[in-house]
């Protein structure tokens, strides 16, 4: 008999009265009667009840926490509390045991830390299963959200010759033998007898490749994984990660800061109106999790209220000179609890962003306008000679969501840029050429997958909402 899946056992109202088999992991066993199946399909688990007589010895030894089994029987409404249908065995085969001395996944909690080094086991866990399905849902909904609006997604190059963010942390892609690495007359490392016959890096974005496309194509998105060498072993890093970045011809910095918020609003509502299991057991965890913590830490909203929250509210709309005014003027600056003082030229430190969304604003903060020396090479110069049309997204509890920038399109100021920055010209010259023929406006972002994740999940640590994280000194599985 073909396999019914829990959640299709548990939604399809047809299905009741049935005989169906179910394949899964077992959860618990308690009573010698009830046997908690989850397969993955559902945050629920299904409940199997057995005629303990019936079964054989060896095979009722084996039903253990983790095991694998597949169960035959008829679907009924359930006699106890707690779930809908459960279902009357008439036969249970054992697929795959579980020694239950071995297996680290006992029915209790475990802490995060320990669950990380069980990547290979945590996604069995009600919380990882929560995490994954709802990450899977928001690639779904990305993809939904662009193809529905006429965007095209492009593929861009993982391995690539050029620093995009010109941020210098990147992955070095070589096939030289490090032992015997062939060196010029320089004594430099001779890069023309590489694989590429130049130095290359896997990609820290898929931008200038998608500025291409989109002065093609009008409307694109990346979808793909980029990597950054920073040696930053915080919450919100990760040396491996994706990141989804629209790039539009024809859009202003304004056009792009509306479809960034229209963009995370939809995703919010998608997870809301999709995943509404998911959402309300990770909101129901978090609630537990927020009593253990002293009140000043805790969220004002919870995870379902912060994303009904984001669905409803204006972003708030600030530029960065605003930003430092604001900060300025505060109680944490005026009674120097600030560790870095904000001051206008220098970059906003995670506690100055953290301020303003989450004490001043108490709401995502969209921030332009930042002084030029602190952002990218190929964002638009404002008239003001100092500051570029940039925008960072701030979220409450996640800090910078997205980045993103109108695009500096003028050939001449874009050379000085280079100039500026130290970028060859040689090594861009297929992007400065599409500022020679048919230059124009246009605009994008990039969307820090994970991050959303975080957000949609209330996860706190980034290495819990990606199956393997990749992180300093850290690359197992
Ligand atoms: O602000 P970033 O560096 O912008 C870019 O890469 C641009 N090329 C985007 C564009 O305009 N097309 O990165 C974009 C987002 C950040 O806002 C953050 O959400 C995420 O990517 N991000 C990271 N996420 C996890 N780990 C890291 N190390 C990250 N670095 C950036
Ligand atoms: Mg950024």
């Amino acid at each position: 008999m073909a396999r019914t899946t829990i959640k299709e056992a548990i939604t399809i109202a047809s299905l009741v009265g049935e005989n169906i088999t179910i394949k899964g992991w077992v959860r618990t066993f308690r009573s010698n009667r009830f046997v908690a199946i989850n397969d993955g399909s559902t945050i629920n688990n299904i409940q199997a009840v057995i005629e303990f007589e019936n079964m054989e010895e060896d095979v009722l030894k084996q039903i253990n926490t983790g095991a694998a089994i597949a169960v035959k029987g008829k679907l009924v409404e359930s006699q106890g509390s707690g779930q809908s249908v459960e279902i009357q065995v008439s036969s249970l085969e054992i697929l795959g045991e579980s020694n239950p001395e071995e297996y680290p996944l006992q029915p209790k909690k475990h802490s995060m830390e320990f669950l990380r080094e069980k990547a290979h086991l945590r996604m069995r866990t009600n919380t990882f299963g929560a995490v994954f399905r709802l990450r899977h849902a928001m690639s779904y909904a990305i993809h939904q959200y662009f193809n529905d609006r006429g965007f095209y997604q492009m593929h861009t190059p993982i391995i690539t010759g050029s620093d995009a963010e010109g941020a210098g942390e990147m992955f070095r892609v070589t096939t030289m033998d490090l032992k015997d690495v062939d060196k010029d007359d320089k004594g430099e490392i001779d890069t023309t007898k590489d694989f590429f016959g130049k130095e290359t890096n896997l990609t820290v974005s898929g931008q200038l490749e998608a500025e291409l496309g989109a002065l093609a194509l009008g409307k694109v998105y990346t979808f793909g994984p980029t990597f950054r060498a920073e040696n930053s072993n915080t919450t919100r890093h990760l040396a491996e990660f994706w990141m989804i970045e629209p790039e539009v011809a024809f859009n202003d910095i304004i056009d792009n800061m509306n479809l960034a918020e229209d963009f995370l609003k939809h995703l919010a509502q998608y997870a809301l109106d999709n995943c509404a299991d998911d959402v309300k057991f990770l909101t129901e965890r978090e609630v537990k999790e927020e009593k253990t913590k002293p009140q000043a830490e805790r969220n004002e909203l919870n995870l379902q209220e912060r994303l009904e929250f984001i669905t409803k509210n204006n972003f708030e709309r600030i530029t960065y000179t605003e930003a430092i005014r604001i900060l300025e003027n505060s109680k944490p600056y005026k009674k120097k609890k600030f560790k870095y003082m904000p001051e206008w030229g220098s970059d906003l430190q995670t506690e100055h962003e953290r301020f303003l969304v989450e004490k001043h604003f108490k709401k995502p903060v969209i921030i332009s306008d930042y002084p030029a020396s602190f952002k990218a090479f190929y964002m638009r110069q404002n008239e003001d000679g100092k500051t570029v049309a940039a925008m960072d997204i701030l979220f409450p509890g996640i800090g910078e969501i997205i980045g993103g920038s109108q695009r500096e399109e003028r050939l001449d100021v874009l050379k000085a840029k280079c100039k500026d920055f130290n970028i060859p010209e040689e090594h861009v010259w297929w992007y400065l050429e599409t500022r020679k023929f048919g230059t124009c406006t246009h605009s994008g972002f990039g969307l820090g997958f994970e991050r959303l994740v975080m957000f949609v999940t209330g996860m706190t640590n980034i290495r819990d909402v990606i199956p393997f994280p990749r992180t300093p000194k850290s690359a197992e599985f």
